[in-house]
């Protein structure tokens, strides 16, 4: 499916890194190319970036304050170098000058961009900018090679006119290349060409026509699981239950309202489904009979009678030739019990247990996950949800593939 080429980073943090390049003037129009293309974004800017283009440039266009400081207790008391190595889902430097190369290859931690580099779990990528003997010099393309095997991503250079008059390789690739290989850098391929059907979102179990119950769940963790999906390559069908967020891009969605509506519309698709991943906070309960008019003051006690909603998650796992199914469990106390428990009782291929409260879980930007199989717990530690659920997606991937394995 396309996306548009202006959408291609929603929902993303990315950290720009701006080196002492004669291109660094460039990366003003690439910040501002980042953020059309949905991005949120930061900048650091190196010393040597500083002398190039002054931070005032940089916050105006990205929205947010420049980060230059490593050893500053104004700067490490606002987002230290490890806040900002775990909000960034990418950090890309734009123009890396043959100086932040060398020094990323020796795993400098003297400068805040370098620090940041080596703290982060996200993908790291330098688009190089340099006079083309800079740049065929054996050294920076020694660095270059040992940056490559340890996973960074170069992107580019390219070659033409540079700024010194000479002409070669060494010159930045245009902001709009930058940014798509910066979208690629999400497209992981892990689900490709599977179905996968994801619940998101809470319920709405009707009372009366304007009030229901319903619960505290946002749908953010499912929404970014369904763009995390979306972004591994699957086809993804997100039946969501109300919630004030945007559909990620390249997510077909459903939406529903009770938790009747959501057993509905999962059933009738779980069949075609290769993965079915059931984040949605499903009332347990509904009222017995919800009132045609809306009901009046007139007692001092009113009770509700309700009765069970039907189990979505339980009724696909055991479809016979069903999807592989994952649960999410979301508990205040005995997480692992809880969640090992309703694994088995509910047949299960997988669970994501996350504890709520203490500013996890509902309505929070951050979550931490155990998830659990029937060969044990890995833990995903505490970190923004979208990231989260890439780690989880990646997880998935690799134990549906395992069970496609077995059943080979
Ligand atoms: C006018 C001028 C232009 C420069 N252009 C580049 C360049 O395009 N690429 C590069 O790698 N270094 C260039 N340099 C050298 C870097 O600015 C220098 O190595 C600096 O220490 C880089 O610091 P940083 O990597 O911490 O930002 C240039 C220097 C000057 C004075």
């Amino acid at each position: 499916m396309h996306i548009p080429a202006n959408k291609s980073l929603v929902n993303k943090h990315i950290l720009l890194g701006v080196t002492g390049s004669i291109a660094a003037y460039k990366a003003a129009e690439l910040v501002r190319r980042l953020r059309e293309s949905g991005a949120e974004v930061r900048v650091v800017l190196s010393a040597g970036g500083a002398e190039f283009v002054t931070p005032l440039t940089f916050q105006a266009l990205s929205g947010n304050p420049v980060h230059s400081e490593l050893l500053d207790t104004e700067a490490e008391a606002a987002m230290g170098h490890i806040e900002l190595a775990r909000w960034a889902d990418a950090v890309v430097i734009a123009p890396a000058s043959a100086n932040v190369i060398a020094r990323l290859t020796q795993g400098r931690a003297d400068d805040l961009l370098a620090a940041v580099c080596l703290a982060t779990e996200a993908p790291v990528a330098v688009a190089p900018a340099m006079n083309q003997q800079m740049w065929a010099n054996a050294a920076t393309q020694d660095n270059l090679q040992q940056l490559r095997a340890r996973g960074v991503h170069p992107f580019g250079p390219t070659e033409g006119g540079q700024a010194c008059g000479e002409t070669g390789p060494g010159r930045m690739l245009e902001a709009a290349d930058i940014v798509r290989r910066t979208a690629e850098l999400f497209d992981t391929g892990a689900l490709a060409g599977l179905r996968v059907l994801i619940t998101a979102g809470p319920t709405q179990e009707a009372i009366d026509p304007v009030r229901y119950l319903s619960n505290r769940s946002s749908g953010r963790m499912g929404y970014a699981v369904a763009q995390a999906a979306a972004e591994a390559g699957a086809h993804v069908t997100l039946v969501s239950g109300p919630t004030a967020l945007a559909t990620p891009p390249r997510v077909e969605r459903i939406d529903v309202r009770s938790a009747e509506e959501m057993h509905a519309a999962v059933l009738g698709r779980a069949t075609d489904a290769d993965i079915f991943i059931a984040s949605a906070a499903v009332a347990d309960y509904r009222p017995a009979a919800p009132s045609e008019q809306k009901i009046k003051k007139t007692t001092d006690t009113l009770s509700l009678e309700l009765v069970r909603n039907p189990d979505i998650l339980a009724e696909v796992a055991a479809l016979p030739g069903g999807p592989f199914t994952v649960g999410f469990a979301a508990e205040t106390a005995n997480l692992l019990e809880y969640a090992r428990d309703k694994l088995a009782r509910k047949d299960l291929d997988m669970i994501a247990a996350n504890r709520v409260g203490g500013g996890l879980g509902f309505e929070a930007e951050e979550n931490a996950l155990s998830v659990i199989d029937a060969n044990g717990v890995t833990e995903l530690t505490q970190a923004p949800k979208a990231q989260l659920a890439r780690r989880l997606t990646a997880l998935i991937a690799e134990h549906f593939r395992r069970r496609s394995e077995c059943f080979l």
